[in-house]
């Protein structure tokens, strides 16, 4: 199948009718559900660079994009990758989710997305996870969107922003607004692949048909190379059926486009938040600690240069 196939037969996955109301349920393990894979333990690296860029995308809203932004970028850290998490959001919750007060900040991505004096290096935080940097982010971000309409290349200024610190990082993660907008074409422009984050719900699946279709046009006018890395499924509750139904359909329609990790529902993660810091480090036992480190092996696995 040519690239083009690829993209059609993922946007026709996503429209296909319920799944057989027959099928098996029983169990509650959203693995059993998922594709088994040999996951191998990260080899260390010998040099670092250059970055894969990876954007967090679906316009729907509190689907794990911010979580999963935090708790993946501190995992591959953990396994000693140097990791860049980009706050594209100007709720700066990725920001808030490090313990920075985004009010108070100088600079941030709008500065440097804005203005041509404005160095990465000055804007770039560190996290209090080793290899682990941020981009904060606040609400004047939110004028980007409306300035960047008048720019010249609107729509790769984030990667034109990104490029000299690509060859220091082995990931850059961009977590992205629940929007479709010129804040999100950026993001896509820049990424080298797209992740997105699945609630296990039932209309999540019609949102991913628009996000596909969006990632579509990116992919044939503006970034040629765009691929997506996966689904996670976020969200999931092992107690309903309804959750292991709508699982079950995810990786019907997606196949192995599917991550076999699941993210559960719990409310460790959102204790984190007030926390200040990533899962990996506040409760380093936790399923969800676990769920995340397995998704950074997964995710290492696939696209370990
Ligand atoms: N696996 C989970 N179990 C329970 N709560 C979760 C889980 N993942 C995230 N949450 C919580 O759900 C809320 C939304 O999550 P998050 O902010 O990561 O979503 P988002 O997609 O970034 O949202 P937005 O679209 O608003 O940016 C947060 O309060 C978060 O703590
Ligand atoms: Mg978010």
């Amino acid at each position: 199948m040519d690239s083009n196939d690829k993209w059609a037969a993922l946007r026709g996955a996503a429209q296909m009718p319920p799944a057989d109301p027959d099928s098996d349920l029983s169990s509650p393990d959203p693995e059993a559900y998922t594709n088994k894979r040999e996951i191998p333990q990260p080899q260390p690296l010998e040099r670092h660079g250059p970055a894969r860029v990876i954007a967090m995308a679906n316009q729907k809203g509190g689907v794990g994009k911010t979580t999963t932004t935090i708790n993946l970028g501190a995992a591959l850290a953990e396994y000693g990758r140097k990791v860049l998490m980009v706050d594209f959001d100007p709720q700066g919750a990725l920001s808030v989710g490090f313990g920075t007060n985004p009010h108070t900040l100088d600079l941030t991505v709008y500065n440097l997305l804005m203005q041509d004096d404005v160095d990465i290096d000055d804007v770039m935080v560190k996290t209090n996870v080793a290899g682990l940097r941020l981009l904060p982010a606040n609400i004047d971000l939110s004028a980007a969107e409306i300035q960047l309409v008048n720019e010249v290349a609107r729509e790769q200024t984030l990667a034109r922003v990104l490029r000299p610190v690509i060859p220091d990082f082995d990931y850059i993660l961009i977590d992205c607004q629940p929007s479709l907008g010129l804040l999100t074409i950026n993001a896509l422009t820049a990424a080298h692949s797209v992740l997105v984050p699945l609630e296990c719900e039932f209309f999540s699946l019609r949102g991913v048909a628009l996000l596909l279709d969006t990632v579509d046009k990116v992919r044939e006018r503006l970034n040629y190379d765009l691929e997506l890395d996966g689904i996670l499924a976020t969200m999931y509750d092992s107690r309903t059926t309804h959750s292991r139904q709508v699982l079950q359909r995810v990786v019907e329609a997606f196949g192995d486009k599917v991550f076999s990790t699941v993210i559960t529902r719990t409310v460790r993660f959102p204790e984190t938040t007030v926390a200040g810091e990533p899962i990996t480090t506040w409760a380093p036992a936790s399923s969800g600690a676990r769920a995340y480190r397995q998704l950074a092996r997964e995710l290492i696995a696939a696209t370990d240069k």
